[in-house]
């Protein structure tokens, strides 16, 4: 018996990266996997690679798109038990040179796009009474400011609050919502991070990532199939009691 037998899920931003890892993750405890991804081309091929697994074109910042990929995959799977709202953006500028577009489509992406998918697949667990699991990716920039990084820290800090109040409102339809709060995870995601501080800092490509890697406690960088424990664990029966939590999936950076 595996840990997600018969379950169904929707993973958003699964064409690459964690995402992806959470995809292949839960298909190997026996889920079915919907990877939705804006980048359709990238998120069919890596469902190629998974058993039962189907792609979805997904723009979480546009309604119509988030009502479309949702019905997809109930039309596919019959129904849908998880939920990981994974899909985001990473942007960064010091406080002076902050402009009003990049800031919008930051949260437009990350705090809208998980609140309207979180709200789409809430009204379909409802309606089909699953008492089913919304988890949200925070990231431990969301525990604190940084000084280059104002607008992703803040967006990610409204995706941990988003994740309380979405658990107690749904709770009583025994649907429970929780987040990941990563570290630094290497990946295609980091590589712009490590191009961003190259500019801003003046390192050398590469040496942000050294560094950062170096002060986790762990030892080293996070990689994608480090967070995947937490998110079979978060989505299986054995975590049924926990409600309205933010979990630090980080090698030891932070303590909360
Ligand atoms: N990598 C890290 O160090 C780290 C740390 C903390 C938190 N996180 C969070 O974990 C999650 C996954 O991170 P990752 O490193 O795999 O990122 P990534 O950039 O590698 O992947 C993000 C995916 O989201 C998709 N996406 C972007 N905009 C979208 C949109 N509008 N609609 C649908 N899909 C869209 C991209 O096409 C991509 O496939 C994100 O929420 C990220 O903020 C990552």
């Amino acid at each position: 018996m595996m840990r997600l037998d018969g379950k169904t899920a929707l993973i958003t931003g699964a064409a690459r990266g964690i995402g992806l890892a959470f995809a292949r993750a839960y298909a190997a405890e026996g889920a079915r996997v919907a990877l939705a991804d804006i980048d359709i081309a990238r998120a069919h091929d890596a469902a190629q690679g998974i058993e039962g697994a189907i792609a979805v074109e997904l723009d979480v910042t546009r309604q119509d798109s988030i009502d479309t990929a949702v019905d997809h995959v109930v039309d596919a799977f019959g129904r849908i038990d998880i939920l990981i709202n994974n899909a985001a953006i990473f942007t960064a500028a010091p406080i002076t040179e902050i402009t009003r577009d990049d800031y919008a489509r930051a949260f437009d992406v990350n705090v809208s796009g998980t609140l309207f998918t979180l709200q789409a697949v809430a009204r379909h667990m409802i309606e089909a009474g699953v008492q089913g699991r919304i988890i949200n990716m925070a990231s431990q920039a969301g525990r604190r400011g940084e000084p280059l990084v104002a607008v992703y820290c803040a967006t990610k800090a409204a995706v941990i609050s988003l994740t309380q109040s979405a658990a107690l409102n749904l709770i009583p339809h025994g649907i429970t919502v929780n987040a990941i709060a990563p570290g630094v995870v290497d990946g295609e995601h980091w590589d712009g991070v490590d191009a961003f501080f190259a500019k801003y800092e003046g390192k050398a490509p590469g040496q942000k990532k050294a560094e950062v890697g170096a002060a986790v406690p762990f030892g080293r960088m996070g990689v994608p199939e480090d967070l995947t424990g937490m998110a079979v664990f978060l989505a299986s029966d054995e975590a049924r009691y926990i409600v309205a939590q933010t979990y630090n999936v980080d090698g030891g950076q932070w303590m909360s």
